[in-house]
């Protein structure tokens, strides 16, 4: 008679019958549940340090790519893991910290049901950072409605990050995670030494490839060139950068007003986009607020997801 698994070799097995029934898939309805299976799996391999970059072409199609630095996976394992059932976790399933309402990890069923919904899913490298990558069309499964107007298609997929790293590390955990585009994971990874800086752009850039990390050429120059910033991890506790405002100067009452023309004000706002451009960001609503002695300025500052290669 059939066991509830069958032994694959390297710790690996196939749920067989009830007992893969009876752990039950998690469900995954939306792009955050895909990310959150993604980085629980990184996680339980031991993973220190999880960078997701993440893309929207065409407003549709969402490519996450999930590198982390945990013990691999076997090379002639690589396929099997995207089978049902197949798991090194029939022994031992992971129950999650924090959060009684997630299932429990351990039915093989996760990367078999990602790779079902998504439009592709490949793990592109094996260990050193291991990477996965899945592209989901999000008209087939949608992204969570934004609870935030000024952040579309941005603010969840952090948010499912941000709680995660937060929720794990309340339980002893010491878990970095980083999120942002192609680019700036990139600059990251070289920044942590996840990855070696190389002189040449070339090579450099068919390695970022090789790992599921879409850049142009002209990315990886500026990333040699150290124009794009490495991200700062997602959890609040980590960012640094104290409160974000300070008041330079203190207050000043009374004093003149600085009158600025609307060719001012443009060029003002031309720089201020030029220098966001150069770090891969943009600026938007940018307000000049002018009061008698004191000139303050106000803009969003946001990175777009969409890569222009
Ligand atoms: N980032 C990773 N690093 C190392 N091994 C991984 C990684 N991602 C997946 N695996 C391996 O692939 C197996 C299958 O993953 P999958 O998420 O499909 O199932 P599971 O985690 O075992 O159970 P569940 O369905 O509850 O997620 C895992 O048991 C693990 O051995
Ligand atoms: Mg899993």
């Amino acid at each position: 008679m059939d066991g509830p698994y069958r032994d694959l070799g390297a710790g690996f097995a196939r749920l067989t019958g009830v007992e893969g029934a009876r752990r039950g898939p998690s469900r995954i309805t939306h792009v955050e549940d895909a990310l959150l299976e993604l980085v629980r799996n990184a996680r339980d391999a031991g993973a220190a340090h999880i960078y997701v970059a993440s893309t929207l072409r065409d407003r549709r199609y969402r490519t996450l790519t999930v590198l982390d630095d945990g013990h691999g996976i076997p090379e002639s394992h690589t396929d099997l893991i995207l089978e049902p059932g197949v798991t090194t976790r029939h022994l031992n399933p992971v129950t999650e910290p924090g959060d009684a309402s997630l299932p429990t990890h351990g039915a093989g069923l996760s990367l078999y049901q990602i790779k079902s919904l998504s439009v592709e899913i490949r793990v592109l490298s094996t260990s050193s950072p291991t990477s996965i990558r899945a592209t989901f069309d999000t008209n087939t499964i949608p992204e969570r409605t934004l609870q935030s107007p000024t952040r579309p298609s941005h603010s969840n997929l952090r948010a499912t990050l941000e709680h995660f790293t937060e929720r794990t590390n309340r339980h002893s955990h010491r878990l970095h995670t980083y999120y942002g585009t192609p680019a700036r994971i990139l600059a990251t990874l070289l920044h942590h030494r996840i990855i070696q800086r190389r002189r040449e752009s070339a090579g450099l850039r068919e390695e970022a490839l090789a790992l599921g990390l879409g850049v142009s050429t002209r990315s990886v120059q500026r990333i040699l060139r150290g124009e794009v910033l490495p991200v700062e991890g997602v959890s609040a506790e980590e960012s640094t950068g104290g409160t974000g405002r300070r008041r330079v100067g203190g207050g000043v009452d009374g004093g003149p007003v600085l009158e600025l023309g609307e060719e001012e004000s443009g060029r003002i706002t031309d720089i201020l986009r030029r220098a966001a451009r150069a770090g891969y960001m943009e600026v938007e609503d940018v307000r000049l607020e002018r009061r008698p002695g004191e000139i303050s300025l106000r803009a969003r500052v946001y990175e777009p997801e969409e890569e222009y290669e």
